[in-house]
């Protein structure tokens, strides 16, 4: 029987130590022999956001024993892999050069091939880890970082549609949460203040959502929440502020989705479209609910990894890294850690009101 492709994933972009096996499957859907996911939230929390410095010394002092678990859960030995696959951008330079190098370093020391990967395009095929899913599809991506509308065409090739202007979606639950007094990071906890108050408490304001194509802004419901959270009292009151922003998230979210369903459906040429809604923000309950509803009504079929899979991982590394595999997609050792590296590189620069330049 012929031996079935396996692939180590390393992730060390952000404030998540990760190493996952996956093993190749005849149905197209690979398996996921072990996903470890060491958090630094306990670091971190004390400083209301992630310390660069301090996120690149524990992934440091942690990722070979991260690395150790992941291929004792996996039942493999080191031997059985057949190529390794590390983040190499966009994110925090002292946090990706820990993964980075460390994958290098594995890879040379198992004369195996090494893939660099773009933790975006982690994100965008994470779904492929649960299920088959066919180019082109439409692509929502919402973390921390990160908030575009990007139409996925094949592997390594995106056209960006839209994208926020300036803070990303994760970024403003995380904002808002400081400001209503949740600690870090806010997003998950803020969906459960959400569910104790009243959405219709709090009129917020939902910036560009008439214009700027399907490009999005966050900056100024933030500014309003920062003044609502001066004069609010009670702990109800905060259940309302985070239920009112949370809500005022979901109708841009909404609207703006129509109009990228609009502009994708020019693309595809295609009457049923595929949508899929990645990154930790798309863990949000809300969120899934309405852009489930919204597909369905527009004929697209709606995505979602699980739960497990939104967050950063290294599985979704990993899967990056059996596609590139396949076409044999290698890179060389001195290939660099990259701070910025968007999916579309020809997608201009965006300002003001999201209007190209
Ligand atoms: O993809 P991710 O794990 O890391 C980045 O690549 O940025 O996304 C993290 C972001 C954080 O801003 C976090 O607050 C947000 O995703 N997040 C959520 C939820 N879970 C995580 N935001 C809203 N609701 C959630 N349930
Ligand atoms: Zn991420």
């Amino acid at each position: 029987m012929k031996k079935k492709t396996i692939i180590l994933g390393i992730e060390s972009s952000c404030d998540e130590t990760a190493v996952a096996l996956i093993e190749e499957n005849d149905n197209g859907v690979p398996s996921i022999l072990s996903n470890i996911v060491s958090s630094q939230v306990d670091i971190h929390k004390e400083f209301g956001g992630v310390v660069p410095e301090l996120a690149a010394r524990s992934h440091i002092e942690k990722i070979d024993l991260i690395a150790k678990k992941a291929i004792r859960e996996s039942g493999k030995n080191l031997e059985d892999i057949d190529a390794v696959a590390a983040t190499a951008g966009p994110g925090l330079i002292v946090c990706l050069s820990v993964g980075l190098n460390f994958g290098k370093a594995v890879a040379s020391f198992l004369n195996k091939p090494f893939i660099a990967v773009n933790h975006l395009e982690g994100h965008a095929l994470s779904p492929k880890l649960v299920t088959k899913l066919e180019y082109p599809y439409l692509l929502l991506l919402i973390s921390g970082g990160h908030s575009q509308y990007l139409s996925v065409q094949d592997l390594g090739k995106y056209k960006r549609l839209g994208t926020t202007i300036d803070d990303a979606v994760g970024e403003a639950f995380d904002k808002t949460a400081k400001l209503i007094g949740i600690e870090f990071p806010g997003g998950p906890l803020l969906e459960k203040f959400a569910e104790k108050g009243n959405p219709e408490k709090f009129q917020l304001p939902k910036p560009i959502i008439n214009k700027g194509g399907c490009n999005l802004s966050f900056a100024g419901l933030k500014t309003a929440v920062l003044k609502i959270s001066k004069k609010i009292k009670t702990n109800q009151d905060k259940y309302d502020l985070a239920a009112s922003f949370q809500k005022t998230i979901e109708k841009i979210l909404y609207r703006k989705s129509e109009v990228a369903f609009t502009e994708f459906k020019k693309i595809s040429g295609k009457k049923r479209n595929t949508f899929v809604v990645a990154g930790g923000v798309a863990a949000n309950k809300n969120i899934r609910k309405i852009l489930t509803n919204l597909s369905l009504k527009e004929n697209f079929e709606p995505i979602f990894p699980p739960l497990d899979l939104c967050g950063d991982n290294a599985a979704m590394i990993a899967m990056v890294g059996l596609e590139k595999f396949k076409i044999k997609k290698f890179d060389n050792f001195d290939h660099p850690a990259k701070p910025r590296w968007p999916l579309d590189s020809t997608a201009v620069f965006l300002k003001g009101a999201g209007i190209k330049l």
